[in-house]
């Protein structure tokens, strides 16, 4: 229901021809590599490492567009360099709120995927019937909060020292946009 965003090709800022397209079944296990490689760093993802198998997560790949999540890969030479997940809010009175959360690995990143992956995804939102997007990002995270706030986000919310990375304690940033016909 929700593909109309696939095979969308772009030449990043590096000039790599990047994909993205809807997550499939078989890019689980790359799925779940790329993102604990990102974890690995300690420094902008709030698991240590990916929770879930890599059957669990083919599983629930399938089910996506039964649920009315979102789930986005970027890939450079048919690599899986980077994702995007955006999970509708249980239940009626929510069901126009959406979280989402991005990642890319370290040599992709201020190349404009991420910009790309969240243009991709308001239009996902508005064909959804999304009116709300939320996002939690450490205070530190310089970057991804630079790259929100150009595409409108705007803070809502601070949870003080929510997480704790090796005696480190960090804030998390509770970051919105609401959908208009504008963005
Ligand atoms: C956050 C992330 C998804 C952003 O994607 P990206 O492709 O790097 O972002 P883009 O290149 O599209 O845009 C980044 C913008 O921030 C700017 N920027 C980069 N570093 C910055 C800094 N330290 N301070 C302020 N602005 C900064 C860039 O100039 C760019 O702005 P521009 O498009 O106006 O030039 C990516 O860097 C990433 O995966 N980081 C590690 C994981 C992560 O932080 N995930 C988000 C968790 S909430």
């Amino acid at each position: 229901m929700y593909c109309a965003y696939s095979e969308d090709f772009f030449s990043d800022r590096a000039r790599r021809s990047i994909q993205i397209r809807p997550a499939r079944a078989e890019d689980a296990a790359m799925i779940i590599e790329a993102i604990n490689q990102v974890a690995a760093e300690k420094r902008y993802l709030t698991m240590e490492h990916f929770e879930a198998t890599v059957e669990q997560e083919q599983a629930y790949i399938a089910n996506l567009a039964y649920n009315g999540d979102l789930f986005l890969v970027a890939l450079h030479e048919n690599k899986i360099i980077g994702t995007l997940t955006a999970l509708r809010a249980k239940g009626t009175y929510r069901s126009h709120v959406a979280e989402f959360g991005l990642s890319l690995l370290a040599q992709y990143r201020d190349s404009g995927i991420g910009s790309k992956l969240i243009t991709i995804l308001l239009r996902w939102c508005k064909a959804a019937g999304i009116e709300k997007l939320n996002l939690e990002v450490f205070h530190d995270n310089s970057r991804a909060i630079a790259l929100y706030q150009k595409m409108g986000f705007r803070t809502e919310g601070i949870r003080k020292r929510q997480i704790k990375i090796d005696n480190r304690y960090i804030d998390l940033i509770q970051m919105t946009l609401f959908i208009t016909e504008g963005n």
